[in-house]
């Protein structure tokens, strides 16, 4: 999938109206102090979600059809927006909240539309970019960094302008961080060096749309919440393409009777997973109640091996599969796991579902799509 093949016309093709027929309103709890910032470990303020207009640009994708789904459980009476594209993302998603939401059909990289999507919203929560594994971002880092700080870019100065955002949510990502970095890796390394070289466009944009909020609070008092989120798996994510994700590609590759099991890279390099529901639980969270820019990794999980990774994923599969390494394949930093617990102090965030439970459901899950012929 490259740029090209994305919608050319900008305009909000197929905006569908409130399922009451209501149009989104302004912030409606004005009573929230906003300026508190976060209670250190506490709980969720209740209510703060409650009537509020919620726009989440992305939200037809992988992790925000599950934002979305988070959303309306905290309070069914939030209305959510969604912005997209589409061009990853899928109104399948979103099948179990349809009814619920409003879609636009919309290119957030031009600024007119970022503005149409963001007028009226009290919180933006921005999970829009374009996000690929490791072969694609290698070989475009042009188009990686363009499409990911325009994006970013110009969805902080639509809610910016507007003037009605109390929150902004920049998703980021692990990805800022250097091939060096240490691990458990802290927040604080997010601006050494340079990002990860397989990565580097990715990491880059993900970077300069940090530093854009940051400057945005500083300059317009823009109340920011940015999240780094550790590499996510679960249902929904993009298994049909040739790129996905490890989990994704590992996981389509033994179910398709893979033997032997190629796996890229020599099977060390490691990672740190978080399950899709926890990555969006996480996401919310942070979006309520970080309100200062100070950057937050969400991970936790355990760091992972490839390897075994690989071998857990045969297993769960009831495969048989001999695995076989590519050591000349890219296999990306060769060590990611995220020091997580400034999210455990700030937040209270632990993951809930560990590796092995989330492995299950994401096999389960896939194996269900297969049978009904739709794999993706
Ligand atoms: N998946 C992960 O492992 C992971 C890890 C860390 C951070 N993140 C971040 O989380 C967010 C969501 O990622 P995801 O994995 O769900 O990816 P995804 O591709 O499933 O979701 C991205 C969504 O953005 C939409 N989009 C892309 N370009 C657009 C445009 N020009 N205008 C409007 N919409 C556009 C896509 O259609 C898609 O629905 C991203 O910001 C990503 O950087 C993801």
């Amino acid at each position: 999938m490259n740029s090209d093949k994305r919608p050319t016309d900008s305009s909000p093709l197929d905006a569908r109206p409130w399922p009451q027929g209501e149009r989104c309103q302004g912030p409606s709890d004005r009573t929230f102090s906003s300026s508190l910032g976060l209670p250190r470990g506490g709980e969720a303020r209740e209510n703060f979600w409650k009537d509020k207009s919620v726009l989440v640009t992305g939200g037809a994708g992988f992790a925000g059809s599950h934002v979305v789904e988070e959303l309306l459980r905290r309070d069914p009476s939030v209305r959510v927006t969604v912005a997209d594209d589409l061009s990853s993302g899928k109104r399948e998603n979103l099948r179990p909240v349809y009814k619920k939401v409003r879609i636009i059909r919309v290119d957030l990289r031009e600024l007119k539309n970022a503005v149409t999507a963001c007028r009226g919203q009290a919180v933006v929560m921005h999970l829009a970019a374009r996000v690929w594994g490791v072969d694609y971002n290698q070989k475009h880092p042009g188009a990686m960094f363009r499409d990911n700080i325009l994006l970013s870019a110009q969805v902080l100065e639509a809610a910016q302008s507007c003037g009605e955002a109390e929150r902004f949510l920049m998703t980021s990502s692990v990805c800022v961080y250097p091939r060096d970095a240490a691990v458990p890796t802290p927040e604080s390394e997010g601006f050494k060096g340079s990002p990860e070289p397989t990565n580097e466009g990715y990491g880059w944009a993900k970077r300069m749309g940090e530093f854009l909020a940051r400057a945005y609070h500083k300059e317009f008092g823009l109340k920011v919440a940015i999240v780094r989120p550790a590499n996510a798996y679960g249902p929904r994510d993009h298994f049909e393409s040739q790129d996905s994700h490890v989990i994704c590609a590992l996981i389509r590759r033994v179910n398709r009777g893979d033997d032997p099991l190629k796996v890229w890279g020599d099977g060390s390099q490691t990672r740190s997973f978080l399950y899709v529901e926890d990555f969006a639980r996480g996401l919310v969270d942070a979006c309520e109640r970080l309100t200062t820019c100070d950057p937050v990794n969400l991970g936790g999980g355990d760091e992972v091996a490839i390897g075994a990774l690989a071998e857990a994923i045969v297993r769960l599969s009831g495969s048989k599969a001999r695995i076989e390494f590519e050591p000349s394949r890219p296999s990306g930093q060769p060590r990611r796991a995220c020091d997580a617990s400034k999210a455990g102090d700030l937040l209270g965030f632990v993951p809930k579902v560990p590796l092995e439970e989330g492995l299950k459901r994401t096999i389960e899950w896939y194996r269900a799509r297969m049978k009904k012929g739709s794999p993706s």
